[in-house]
């Protein structure tokens, strides 16, 4: 959160260096001057529906041309109505049938050193067969199916073959603990499971397996599991319900036609935190969310044909989701895919990737970049990066320093980055520098893409209405209008999704965040406006947290706390009032093991303190923001090793909160 004591947005950001693309690179690029990208920009929020459907009627490919471009019923779209395609179609068999299935898509490489390249003609064959083996075991159109996997092209498959038969997947991110899986089988109601039997992280593989066993213990939905052997050796395999990848697809056909789907059918759900401890299943659908992917991927990356794309994420986020599967692929690009940590067995594993398949495009996250600096220039320096053209980073804000370094030390001062601002919601990019065209500001993302149109509004002090703010001022982001890539829906739950999006700000999209515009138009993110923490890049609920900590028997009540971390962005800050026990560091770690079963790794609190009661307001709610002053180290207590006493800050802090 940025709000300052006063209750006020304060901008502490005041950054004003500029790097226009150098005259060669806008030369190059497909929308290569701010005069340009402006006209294409005023043209699409003229005519929304027009723009759209025009980029819909050329990008994908059309089974059934739709007849309504939109269906409005606020806060509920429909896009291409009466349309059908399909969207593994449109990223595999449009490049084959372009006599392109030569043409590499994926060069994977383990984090062993193992390697494979897979060509699109390859990639087809292998959905295909996959797509069979899924039919054979029964999955029909509208299943769900989890998927819990490492970053092998298997998992890029799995996905491609739900989409193809019609299965709704819902991907679990391989750091997750069993407790979050089952919430997210069960939430679902999910039918299947797709896992492999482990996983490489920093040398050891990771026994997803296992986990995925004790998750469907507690998921009776799930009735069967399919199981890739990625790093063998054996695991358990349940009798009647698990079944070996190898094992389903073989002698099944490597012909499977991609079912034709309505422009509104389910593609995917995908989970995030939001400002209440259960995750929402939001939903994205098939012919919209795979147009934005597709062309948000183009504008932003201006890709060539023969680039080489490497995005870092994890396809277990909306990142791997839209620039790693289905905005890359359904572009027919070329892209590095790596299963493993970026410091093993070196701190200069990027930078030997990128030397190696000669990457031209990189998209990675602030958090990770923080990382290489403090692991030093000299990893770096020892490989040659001139393939690179172009830069991205995703996930939060970049700080000017990370930015700068970034900038020099990985794109020699040639590079544009384009800072892409989007949400798990909004299915894609929705403001970045296209880079041939607009200058970076360190910090900024920019301006919004087309047919995007953001608005920041405030209360009005005097009258309480909702205004728009002014230059500089911060505020709600709100995005005016329907774009195809928006969520559909929270799964399950439309009074949510209602609640959440659609309430606080009538008639627009409320982001959850807050920003700034400045003098040149340029946007800039001045982080959330609820309780949703950001650490490394990966959305958190505090209330997640603090659900898992008190259903811990020893503790009593607890409240999460983002405070400002070096690497991470945010690091988790708790504090824990027991009931009979001793706070002790053997009980910081039984605390911090209980989050890790319940939610997992990720989640994991920095810092545990023991309080003997929570600060509170008079009306008996608990001081938030004197918790994060107090975990920045802005306001001291002393003692921090055993129970701290926080009653004399209420006293100072209370006619200021309540
Ligand atoms: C934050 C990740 C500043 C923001 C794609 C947003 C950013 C949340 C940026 C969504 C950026 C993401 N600058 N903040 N370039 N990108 N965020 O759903 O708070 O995991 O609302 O999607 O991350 O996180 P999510």
């Amino acid at each position: 959160m940025s709000d300052s004591p006063s209750g006020k947005i304060s901008n502490v950001l005041n950054e004003t260096r500029i790097f226009p693309p150098s005259p060669s690179f806008s030369q190059q690029s497909s929308i290569g001057s701010m005069a340009q990208y402006q006209a294409i920009y005023d043209a699409s929020i003229q005519d929304v529906e027009g723009f759209w459907a025009k980029e819909a009627r050329e990008h994908l490919h059309w089974f059934k041309p739709f007849e309504t471009t939109l269906e409005w019923n606020e806060p509920f779209a429909k896009w291409f109505v009466g349309g059908q395609t399909n969207v593994s179609y449109n990223c595999l068999d449009v490049h084959v049938n372009n006599g392109l299935g030569d043409k590499v898509a994926i060069y994977w490489e383990g984090e062993p050193g193992d390697q494979r390249t897979v060509t699109y003609s390859d990639l087809l064959r292998d959905v295909s067969l996959f797509a069979n083996g899924l039919k054979k075991l029964g999955v029909q159109k509208g299943d769900r199916i989890s998927i819990y996997m490492p970053m092998v092209p298997e998992l890029a498959v799995a996905m491609l073959a739900c989409a193809r038969v019609g299965a709704i997947h819902s991907v679990i991110f391989g750091g997750f603990s069993a407790e979050a899986i089952a919430d997210r089988n069960n939430d679902a109601q999910a039918r299947f499971l797709i896992t492999a039997d482990g996983g490489y992280r920093r040398g050891k593989p990771l026994s997803l397996k296992q986990t995925a066993d004790e998750a469907l213990a507690k998921s009776p939905s799930i009735e069967k599991c399919i199981v890739l052997s990625r790093v063998g050796g054996g695991t358990s395999m349940q009798e009647g319900r698990d079944v070996w990848w190898h094992d389903l697809i073989d002698g099944v056909s490597e012909n499977c036609p991609a079912e034709p789907m309505d422009s509104e059918d389910s593609l995917f759900i995908l989970y995030t935190s939001g400002s209440t401890g259960k995750p929402k299943g939001i939903r994205h659908t098939t012919a919209g969310y795979n147009l934005y992917a597709k062309r948000t991927f183009q504008w932003v990356f201006d890709h060539k044909p023969d680039d080489i794309f490497w995005c870092t994420a994890d396809c277990g986020w909306i990142t791997g989701h839209s620039y790693i599967v289905y905005g890359p692929m359904s572009a027919g690009a070329t892209q590095v895919m790596y299963e493993g940590a970026p410091n093993w067995p070196q701190e200069n594993r990027f930078w030997e990737l990128i030397e190696r398949y000669k990457v031209t495009i990189l998209y990675t996250a602030p958090t990770a970049i923080r990382s290489f600096i403090k692991w030093g220039d000299h990893h770096v320096d020892k490989h040659d990066l001139s393939s690179l053209r172009l830069l991205g980073s995703v996930g939060e804000g970049i700080n000017p320093e990370a930015w700068m370094w970034y900038y020099e030390k990985i794109g020699g001062g040639r590079c544009p980055i384009v800072d892409t601002w989007w949400q798990t919601e909004t299915g894609g990019i929705m403001m970045s520098p296209l880079p041939g065209a607009i200058a970076c500001k360190p910090g900024s993302c920019t301006r919004p893409l087309p047919g995007i149109i953001p608005r920041i509004l405030q209360h009005d002090p005097a009258s309480g209405d909702l205004v728009d703010v002014g230059t500089n001022s911060g505020g709600m982001l709100c995005i005016e209008k329907p774009w195809p890539g928006m969520l559909r829906g929270i799964w399950g739950d439309d009074e949510r999704y209602k609640q959440q999006y659609w309430s606080m700000v009538p008639h627009m999209y409320l982001t959850g965040d807050n920003a700034r515009q400045d003098e040149d138009g340029y946007y800039w993110i001045m982080g959330r406006i609820d309780d949703v923490i950001n650490v490394s890049g990966h959305r958190l609920s505090t209330i997640e947290v603090e659900s898992a900590l008190v259903s811990h028997p020893a503790v009593a009540e607890a409240a999460a706390v983002g405070r400002p971390d070096e690497i991470k962005g945010q690091a988790i800050a708790v504090f824990v009032t027991l009931k009979s026990h001793e706070p002790t560091d053997e009980m910081r770690e039984i605390l911090k093991k209980h989050v890790r079963k319940e939610i997992g790794a990720l989640a994991v609190p920095d810092d545990v303190r023991f309080t003997s009661a929570l600060p509170k307001t008079r009306s008996g709610k608990i001081m938030r923001r004197l918790l994060r002053d107090i975990a920045a180290g802005k306001e001291g207590t002393g003692d921090t090793s055993t129970l701290e006493d926080f009653t004399v800050l209420v006293r100072l802090r209370n006619d200021d909160e309540s």
